[in-house]
């Protein structure tokens, strides 16, 4: 890990200089953004490393006691390369979640740390990953919607299975039914270590092939927290990927696009692998400048820290200063190593693109999606949500979430609408940016959200309210009763 944070230091300091494609340039991008080896290179594993001699009685005896998940594994790289269940399952008896069966130490839980123990490498990068951190997430941030609004036995089926749980181990070594079965992406295992690395890699055929096509990531990334499945799929490149999926080569050793495919881009194509001289990356989120699931989306800089961590900071902060500390979401103080900003991000992302398009043509669509971006902010999201500051700050709202609809409308109005128009501008699919996305959030705001809000604030809503949208040319033609009105669906002579 030490020595990933070294050579992308090293790379930093190369470079103090502008920004272009220059080999140069790329050549530092690749050792900052990303580690290891270029996707060409195989990592090799040390056979020291498996081949538990217990192996074979857990096969012949599960071959009958679950025989459908010992099948699984016979037709796994795993079995081909000789590791069997204990080189997997096998656990100290001072692990908390050690059991002992047939004769052998062994835990349910193969956790990411266990799979690293060959796959250095992997676990390096999805520990450092947003994913590793999407049960903090949850934990500090909603407690609010998945408890109240729902109740505990819905987060547990939901919420939890996706972002993960923080699995309980009993007495016994067993585990506890609240927290377990869940392989959510997030998940706190009994181990410390962070996620599941079959929310991707079904088990127990951990196959590549199979991770890289988009349905390993829809479970998760569909619906109103991340609604890239229905998005992608509405894209020209799901239509492509549909009709062309023979051309995807996915089961190849190597998966770079521009060399071993050029049908189309998956979502693992643009947010993890390897795209010309770009190697791939378990780290999901590397590529990515905004913050498109908030309220107010920011440009976010990615701070890598000395003791090894990472953090987003959004650009309108100060830049941290190589060698100043900076207090962790956990509240420990780190120094800052290295700083790598949102353009730098973007021409990552932008590597990918060029392997199939244009230069031009791919800084004309980011330019397109960035102006999405800014106008949802600009017109909605920074109105409504000064709105709601006023109406908390003068008690004209309670400060219990979502027990007033003004709240429901405000949260679909960035979580849900929001969240559609600006996935959809991303990620090509120009029925999700306008009508799914942007035209929902007008209709929410003009609609609802500001009728409700006029009512929480009373006599106060010119002060409270209306001020907020004066000035904001985006909003001018409310109040010109001139501008010609839309036609909606009357004839001529029926409009006034
Ligand atoms: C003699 C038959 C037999 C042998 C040998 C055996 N198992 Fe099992 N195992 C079972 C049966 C039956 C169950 C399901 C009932 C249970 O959970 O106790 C089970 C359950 C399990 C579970 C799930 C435990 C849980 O938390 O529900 C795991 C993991 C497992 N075995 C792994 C192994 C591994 C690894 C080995 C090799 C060391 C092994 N088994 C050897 C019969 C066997
Ligand atoms: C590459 C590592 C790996 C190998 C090899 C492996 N397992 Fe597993 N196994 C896992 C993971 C990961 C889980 C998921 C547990 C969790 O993290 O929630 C699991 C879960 C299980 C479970 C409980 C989950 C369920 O679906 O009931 C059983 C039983 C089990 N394995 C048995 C076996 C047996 C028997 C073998 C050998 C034929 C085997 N495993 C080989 C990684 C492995
Ligand atoms: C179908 C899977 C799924 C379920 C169920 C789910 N989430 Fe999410 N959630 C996601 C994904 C994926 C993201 C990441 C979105 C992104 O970054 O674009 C996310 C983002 C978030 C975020 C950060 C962005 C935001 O919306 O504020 C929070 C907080 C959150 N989820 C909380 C919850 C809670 C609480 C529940 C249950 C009430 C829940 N989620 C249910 C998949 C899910
Ligand atoms: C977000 C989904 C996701 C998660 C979580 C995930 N993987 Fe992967 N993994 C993939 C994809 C996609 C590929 C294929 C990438 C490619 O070929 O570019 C892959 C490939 C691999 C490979 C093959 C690498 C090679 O070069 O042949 C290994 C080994 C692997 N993953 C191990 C792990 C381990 C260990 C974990 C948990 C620490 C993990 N993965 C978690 C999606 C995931
Ligand atoms: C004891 C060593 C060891 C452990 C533990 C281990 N693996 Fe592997 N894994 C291997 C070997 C060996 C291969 C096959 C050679 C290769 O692909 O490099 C492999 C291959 C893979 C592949 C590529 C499969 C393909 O389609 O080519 C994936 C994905 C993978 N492992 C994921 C995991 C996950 C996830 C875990 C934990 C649940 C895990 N491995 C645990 C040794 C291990
Ligand atoms: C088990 C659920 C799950 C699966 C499977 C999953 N994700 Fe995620 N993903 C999440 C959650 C939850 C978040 C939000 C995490 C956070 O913000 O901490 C997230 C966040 C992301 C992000 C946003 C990173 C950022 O910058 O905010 C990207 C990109 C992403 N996932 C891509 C993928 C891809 C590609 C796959 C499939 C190869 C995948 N995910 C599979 C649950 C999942
Ligand atoms: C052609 C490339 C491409 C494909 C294919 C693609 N994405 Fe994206 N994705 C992007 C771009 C570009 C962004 C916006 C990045 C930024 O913020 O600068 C994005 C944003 C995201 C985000 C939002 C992260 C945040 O900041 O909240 C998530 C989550 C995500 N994608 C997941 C997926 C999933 C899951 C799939 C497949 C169903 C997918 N993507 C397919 C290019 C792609
Ligand atoms: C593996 C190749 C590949 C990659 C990588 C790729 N695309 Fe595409 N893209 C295609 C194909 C193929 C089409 C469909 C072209 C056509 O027939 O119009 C397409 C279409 C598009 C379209 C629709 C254009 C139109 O004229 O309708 C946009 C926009 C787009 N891509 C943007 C991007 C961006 C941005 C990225 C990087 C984040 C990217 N693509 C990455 C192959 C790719």
């Amino acid at each position: 890990m030490d020595s990933i944070i070294k050579i992308k230091a090293i790379a930093m300091g190369n470079n103090k200089t502008r920004i272009s494609l220059s080999r140069e340039v790329i050549a530092i991008l690749l050792g900052m953004l990303f580690s290891g080896p270029i996707a060409a290179e195989k990592v090799k594993l040390d056979p020291a490393n498996w081949g538990h001699e217990a192996g074979a009685d857990c096969v012949s005896c599960h071959a009958k006691a679950s025989a459908g998940l010992t099948g699984q594994w016979r037709s796994s790289a795993h079995r081909e390369a000789g590791v069997n269940c204990m080189d997997c399952h096998r656990a100290e008896r001072s692990d908390p979640d050690a059991i002992e069966h047939e004769g052998q130490i062994i835990a349910t839980i193969v956790s990411p740390r266990d799979c690293g123990r060959c796959h250095t490498k992997e676990f390096e990068e999805q520990q450092g990953s947003v994913h590793a951190e999407a049960f903090a997430l949850i934990e500090t941030r909603l407690p609010a919607l998945a408890d109240n609004v729902g109740g505990p036995a819905m987060r547990i089926a939901s919420c939890d299975q996706c972002h993960g749980s923080r699995v309980k181990v009993l007495g016994d070594g067993s585990l506890d039914t609240a927290t377990w079965p869940n392989s959510g992406i997030g998940r706190i295992n009994p181990d410390g270590s962070k996620g599941s690395c079959s929310a991707c890699h079904g088990r127990h055929g951990f196959s590549k092939a199979q991770a890289r096509e988009p349905d390993a990531c829809v479970r998760c990334h569909s619906g109103p927290d991340s609604p890239d499945k229905e998005i992608f799929e509405a894209s020209k490149h799901g239509m492509i990927y549909a009709a062309r999926k023979d051309a995807m080569n996915l089961t190849a050793d190597t998966w770079v696009a521009g060399r071993d495919y050029t049908a189309a881009p998956t979502c693992v194509t643009c947010h993890m692998g390897g795209a010309g001289k770009l190697p791939p990356s378990h780290d999901v989120g590397m590529r990515n400048v905004w913050s498109l699931n908030a309220p107010v989306s920011e440009r976010q800089y990615l701070v890598l820290l000395e003791d090894g961590s990472k953090m987003e900071l959004p650009s309108t902060a100060q830049v941290p200063r190589r060698g100043s500390e900076l207090a962790r979401a956990d509240g420990r103080v780190a120094k800052v190593k290295v700083v790598v900003t949102p353009e730098r991000r973007r021409q990552a992302m932008s590597m990918v693109c060029l392997e199939c398009h244009g230069k031009g043509f791919t800084r004309g669509f980011m330019d397109q999606f960035d102006g999405v971006v800014e106008l949802f902010n600009d017109k909605f999201g920074i109105p409504a949500k000064r709105i709601m500051a006023r109406l908390y700050a003068e008690g004209l709202l309670t400060p219990t979430p979502f027990d007033e609809p003004i709240e429901f409308a405000y949260w679909e109005l960035w979580h849900d609408e929001g969240a559609r128009a600006r996935h959809g501008a991303a990620m090509m699919s120009p029925n999700h940016a306008w009508w799914e996305g942007m035209y929902r959030v007008g209709r929410n705001f003009y609609s609802d959200f500001l009728i409700q809000a006029r009512a929480a604030a009373g006599p106060r809503s010119a002060e409270l309210v209306d001020s907020v949208l004066e000035g904001l040319s985006a909003h001018a033609w409310l109040a010109d009763p001139d501008r010609p009105s839309p036609i909606l669906g009357l004839d001529d002579e029926e409009t006034p």
